[in-house]
């Protein structure tokens, strides 16, 4: 499984701008009290916390049996989504498929479907697509949960346009899915009027972020050849290590503070000791997306500017993304010698794979008349990485920079499905520490309104009043 190590950000390590073990200790003593706060808020409908159980209660056959049906068929697989709805099936395809994905020939892809995910609706982006993409050889899988969502909405009314011209009204449904509400919004009615060839429900009580486990990241994912069964096996090893489906307390004792907690706890102490930005490090180039990934669920959760009294008190930290090891020549300097206000998490791959085969590159021996004998021949990439990797990690400690790393024994499906989970349920507790309600964001909300009545919808026009105020 993925291990937390969490060394570099204790007293013993980093002296005072570290946390001492009774600091530690004194959450450890609120574990149980927010642990069965966040199952039992799990069995009210109106908390979305259904992602908890995802991974026991999932039916997945429908969207196996529709990955075989397209498998061979079709070339391309295009999610129109945003948010929630894009940034876990972009994060699950960077770090489960080839990084050329996209390139290889269907052969080397088994048959499986490439994958684009248009989330922003930038016309530069679209006119490329639009003319390089071969429409009739392509499925498009619009996710809104809201069903509503203008960006992905305009951009799927392109696309059915283009669908339309190609291959005509009747056979266009059979390369749209769409996934949404069971019941409300606009690519509901869409659906139950059958434009489309499958439709799939977003949960109602599985918040946008906390979705990629659900029909919202699986359908993409299954189409280009992910094992869907391994990731949510992964996730479900991560919920039984933290308790979700068993007691906590045994013979008036915690069995175990989970990884997710620790992860929580940590970041909720430093928050107070005013470290309040949280940089997410892979040393991978596969993990980079889940910082992406990471940074929506850990911004839009816990930046909030009420408590769940109502009292205002705009907390919430700030998620950085970074790349090991690009970023040493970029933002290293800062992080060590910068202001102390960060806690950096390293994502570090014990061993390279592809496929399941371990990979090594090696540094080849060159002529010597021409390069002398230079160090790097003979060693290889994997040392290299890991050799910065460790280098950053001892010089941030000694600056006294907290940091923690989350090591995977290596990237699968498995091990993925175990961080999702972790820093899903981290989020929650998250929330907790924080005293906020970590599941909605009505900070979206204004700019929504704004935009609509700029753009016409009928019910904004007292928007365009304040909009005219603020621009005089
Ligand atoms: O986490 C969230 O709720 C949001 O970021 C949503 O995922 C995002 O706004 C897209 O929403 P929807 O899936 O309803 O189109």
């Amino acid at each position: 499984m993925i291990k937390l190590d969490y060394e570099n950000c204790m007293t013993k390590k980093i002296g005072k701008e570290g946390i001492s073990i009774r600091e530690l200790e004194n959450y450890y003593k609120k574990f149980s009290k927010i642990h069965s706060t966040i199952i039992k808020k799990s069995q009210d409908k109106d908390i979305p916390l259904g992602w908890l159980y995802l991974p026991f209660n999932q039916h997945i056959d429908k969207i196996l049996d529709l990955a075989k049906s397209l498998r061979w068929k079709y070339d391309n697989f295009v999610v129109v989504g945003i948010g929630g709805s894009a940034l876990g099936n972009i994060a699950l395809q960077t770090a489960l498929k080839d990084k050329n994905w996209n390139n290889l020939t269907t052969k080397h892809r088994a048959g499986w479907l490439r994958l684009f995910v248009l989330d922003n609706v930038d016309p530069t982006t679209m006119k490329s697509f639009l003319e390089n993409i071969d429409i009739k050889r392509t499925i498009i899988n619009v996710i809104s949960k809201a069903g509503n969502t203008v960006e992905s909405l305009a951009t799927f009314f392109i696309l059915y346009d283009k669908l339309v011209k190609n291959v005509g009204k009747k056979n266009a449904n059979k390369q749209i899915i769409i996934s949404t509400d069971r019941e409300k919004g606009y690519l509901r009615e869409l659906a139950n009027k059958g434009l489309c060839r499958e439709s799939f429900v977003v949960p109602s009580n599985v918040g946008g972020r906390f979705s990629v486990l659900s029909s919202v990241g699986l359908v993409s994912a299954a189409c280009t050849g992910v094992d869907i069964k391994e990731l949510l096996s992964g996730a479900k090893n991560m919920a039984m290590k933290c308790g979700v489906k068993e007691d906590i307390v045994e013979n008036h004792k915690i069995k175990h503070i989970n990884p997710a907690y620790i992860f929580a706890t940590i970041n909720h102490i430093f928050y107070k000791k005013e470290k309040k930005l949280c940089v997410m490090m892979p040393y991978s180039d596969q993990l980079y997306s889940f910082s992406d990934w990471f940074r929506q669920l850990w911004a839009e959760s816990l930046g909030k500017a009420k408590d769940v009294n109502g009292k205002i008190i705009n907390v919430g930290p700030t998620p950085i993304k970074a790349l090991g090891v690009t970023d040493q020549h970029s933002q290293i300097q800062l992080y060590r010698e910068g202001p102390n206000d960060k806690i950096i998490v390293f994502l570090s791959v014990d061993k390279h794979t592809v496929n399941g085969k371990s990979v090594e590159i090696k540094i080849p021996h060159l002529d010597k008349k021409l390069f002398a004998d230079h160090y790097l021949f003979g060693l290889t990439l994997n040392k290299l990485i890991k050799s910065e990797e460790h280098g950053t990690r001892v010089s941030l400690t000694q600056a006294n920079r907290p940091n923690m790393t989350i090591s995977f024994p290596q990237i699968n499906e498995n091990t993925v499905g175990e961080f999702i989970y972790m820093l899903e349920l981290a989020t929650a507790y998250a929330g907790e520490m924080f005293n906020i309600n970590a599941f909605d964001q009505p900070g979206v909300e204004l700019g929504k309104n704004y935009t609509y009545a700029l753009l016409g919808r009928k019910g904004f026009e007292k928007y365009l009043k304040e909009l005219k105020i603020c621009f005089k």
